[in-house]
C-alpha cells in the first residue's frame, strides 16, 4: 500500500472484533511507531502495551468513567460550545454510549498507551502525535483498525483520572500518558467524515481572512 493512500483511506475504528492478530503485527505497529521523529532525536517516548483482560479492563473502566464525567459536567460548563456545537445533544449521546466506549478498549486484542517522559522531551506530546499516526498507518496498511484517544490535551483529559491510570499500570510520575491506541481487527469501519477543502486549509504567501 503506498503511504499516500494509507494516508486517505486510514480511519478511526472504534468497534473491533473480539479476535487475536498475529503477534508479529503488534512488533511491526510498534517500530513504526519508533521510527517517528523527535526533537533532537531525544526519543522521549516509551510504549506501555495492554494484551489481555486483566491489563484492559481498568484502562476501560477509566476511559468510561472520563467520558461519564465530562457528559455529566458538560451543561455547567461555560465554555462547553467551543467544543461542541450542542453539549445536550453530547450529554446525551455520550451517556448512552458508555458501554460501546468500554468495548472500544476491552474487545481489541492490543490497547497501546503512548507515553511521553517530561524529563527528556517538552514536545513529547508531538512527538507522541507523530508516533500516533505512523502506528495507525502501519496498522491500516496490515488490515487492521485502530484510533488515538488523546488524554494530554483534550476535554477528555480534565476528566481522566491520571494519577489513578499511572498508580495502576505503575508509571512514574515524570512520565506522562499521552495517547491510548487500540488495535484489532475491524468489525465497522467508519463512513469518511471527510476534510475540509485543500483550498480552505492553505494560503499561499500571506495570510487571507479572518
Ligand atoms: C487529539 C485527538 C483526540 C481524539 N480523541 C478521540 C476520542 O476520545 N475518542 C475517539 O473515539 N476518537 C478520538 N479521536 C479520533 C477522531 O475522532 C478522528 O480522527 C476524527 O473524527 C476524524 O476521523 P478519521 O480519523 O476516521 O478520519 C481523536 C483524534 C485526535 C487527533
Amino acid at each position: 500500500m503506498k503511504v499516500i493512500e494509507a494516508i486517505r483511506e486510514r480511519r478511526s475504528v472504534r468497534k473491533f472484533k473480539k479476535k487475536e492478530i498475529r503477534p508479529e503485527a503488534i512488533k511491526v505497529i510498534l517500530d513504526a511507531g519508533r521510527w517517528a521523529p523527535s526533537a533532537g532525536n531525544r526519543q522521549p517516548l516509551k510504549f506501555l502495551v495492554l494484551s489481555n483482560e486483566e491489563e484492559k479492563e481498568p484502562l476501560a473502566k477509566m476511559y468510561v468513567e472520563a467520558y461519564r464525567r465530562e457528559a455529566e459536567d458538560l451543561l455547567n460548563r461555560e465554555d462547553a460550545e467551543k467544543y461542541y456545537k450542542n453539549p445536550y445533544e453530547v450529554k446525551k449521546r455520550i451517556l448512552g454510549m458508555l458501554d460501546l466506549l468500554e468495548r472500544q478498549l476491552r474487545d481489541p486484542p492490543f490497547v497501546i498507551l503512548i507515553c511521553g517522559d517530561t524529563r527528556l522531551s517538552r514536545s513529547y506530546i508531538f512527538e507522541a502525535g507523530l508516533a500516533a499516526q505512523n502506528m495507525m498507518l502501519a496498522a491500516w496498511e496490515l488490515n487492521l483498525g485502530s484510533c488515538c484517544i488523546e488524554i494530554a490535551t483534550t476535554l477528555l483529559s480534565e476528566y481522566f483520572d491520571k494519577e489513578k491510570l499511572k498508580r495502576v499500570y505503575n508509571i512514574p510520575e515524570e512520565v506522562d500518558v499521552v495517547a491510548i491506541v487500540p488495535i484489532g481487527r475491524i468489525e465497522e469501519k467508519p463512513p469518511n467524515p471527510g476534510r475540509e477543502l485543500l483550498k480552505d486549509y492553505t494560503y499561499t504567501g500571506y495570510w487571507i481572512g479572518d
